[in-house]
């Protein structure tokens, strides 16, 4: 049903846990099944110095969260705002249809954190 890089980033997920910082933090549950993702930033001058997550779900979404941290890292917020659910299909070489939701779910926790560091750091 997964395929081998769908397979990796789930049995080797990258970026787990909880950033230094918590600067910002986006947590998110998917309407369709009930999983939850959680997103943690470190902003340093408007990039992304550590990304970090902890998905409660199933392996599409730890995979789609693990490869979103590959991509978020370094990014300015703008370029990371950017960031599609379609982007994260593709980077880990498609998702079966009845799982895209999951990518979603990642793209939209990577959002709501950089909404809260936003939030919590206006001028
Ligand atoms: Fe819930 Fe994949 S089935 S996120």
């Amino acid at each position: 049903m997964y395929n081998e890089k769908v397979l990796d980033h789930f049995n080797n997920p990258r970026n787990v846990g909880e950033s230094e910082r918590k600067d910002g933090v986006g947590q998110m549950q998917s309407p369709a099944c009930g999983d939850t993702t959680f997103i943690y930033l470190d902003v340093e001058e408007g990039l992304i110095k550590d990304i970090k997550f902890k998905t409660f779900g199933c392996a599409a979404a730890i995979a789609s969260s693990s490869v979103l941290t590959e991509m978020a890292k370094g990014l300015t917020l703008e370029e990371a705002k950017k960031i599609t659910n379609a982007q994260l299909v593709d980077a880990l070489g498609g998702l079966p249809e009845l799982k895209i939701h999951c990518s979603v779910l990642a793209a939209d926790a990577l959002h709501a954190a950089i909404a809260d560091y936003e939030s919590k750091h206006q001028a």
